[in-house]
């Protein structure tokens, strides 16, 4: 395990819109506190609800910061898109302000809009981006990264590979920021159209060959292949894309026998993966959605008590 840092302390932070939102710092206090809770540590107690308000579907994420507001001695309060007064023409400034009225103390945000949070005026609680479109998804980098710690690897000085579909991805965004700030190298490999030329050095990354980014990395992160995010044409084929690109068991052999696998689910089995690798005794793909609600109980706890 990684060195313990004494009194995480307050985070001072009223909206995560961007994991750059954070310090280096910053983000080692959420993990240290992150996993103090996983192990059971009590976390602060509030009152009120932590809202949920999600343009886009989930599992994993709004069921996570619902588990962690729980944890934190907090109501839920919910809000979709279908079934809402979103469908009225209700804006999410609108519905943050009647949220808040309703008892709602935080609140995540999900959108099918890049940058939605950076714009929006204050609403009177710290908001949280629960994933904007291709641009940021903080929360997951957060689990990402308590789910290494916990597997007892360091961050720094790892080499960490990104693979397939980063051009949607607000996964491959935040990840890379995170496993960056910590001192990890990231490299990206995926298909020309997906990995177009000049987004991994847009990114501070670096493009490698896939065969050559799984023999040498720590960490192998697999994308989801977002398909409700293109809208034309960038693969031949579903079929084409795992035999190019997909972790399939052949592939998997190539990895370290210490290496890492990530993904950030929901996964499309024989598509990105094949079904051995979730399976794999390095796939961290279900500790990462334990991890979720452990950092955002850790997150939430934090801009809550620096308020
Ligand atoms: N990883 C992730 O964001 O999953 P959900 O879409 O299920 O929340």
């Amino acid at each position: 395990m990684q060195g313990r840092v004494k009194s995480p302390g307050p985070v001072r932070l009223d909206r995560l819109a961007q994991i750059r939102d954070l310090s280096a710092e910053e983000l080692e206090r959420l993990l240290v506190r992150g996993q103090e809770l996983s192990e059971g540590q009590p976390a602060l107690q509030f009152r009120g609800a932590v809202a949920t308000v999600f343009y886009e579907n989930s599992t994993r994420t709004r069921n996570s910061f619902q588990q962690a507001g729980r944890l934190l001695g907090l109501d839920t309060l919910q809000v979709g898109r279908e079934g809402s007064s979103i469908q009225k023409g209700e804006t999410l400034e609108d519905t943050l302000h009647t949220l808040r009225a309703l008892g709602a103390v935080i609140a995540a945000v999900r959108t099918p809009e890049p940058g939605v949070l950076l714009d929006l005026p204050d609403v009177g609680m710290p908001l949280v981006n629960a994933g904007d479109g291709w641009r940021q998804h903080p929360t997951q980098a957060l689990a990402d990264l308590l789910a290494v710690r916990l597997a007892g690897r360091a961050v720094a000085g790892a080499r960490v590979l990104i693979v397939g579909d980063i051009l949607h991805s607000r996964v491959a965004r935040s990840g890379n920021d995170a496993f960056a700030m910590l001192g990890a190298k990231v490299w990206l490999a995926g298909p020309p159209t997906l990995v177009p030329q000049g987004l991994a050095a847009s990114l501070g990354a670096e493009q490698v060959a896939l065969e050559d980014g799984l023999r040498a990395a720590d960490i192998v992160m697999v994308l989801r292949l977002q398909q409700e995010r293109m809208e034309r044409g960038y693969l031949p084929s579903l079929g084409e894309y795992r035999r190019e690109w997909g972790l399939t068991a052949e592939r998997l052999a190539l990895l370290r026998s210490d290496a890492l696998v990530l993904h950030p689910g929901p996964q499309n089995r024989g598509v990105e993966l094949d079904e051995e690798v979730i399976y794999d005794p390095r796939s961290l793909i279900h500790r990462q959605i334990a991890c979720g609600v452990a950092m955002r109980a850790a997150l939430m706890e934090a801009m809550l008590d620096a308020r």
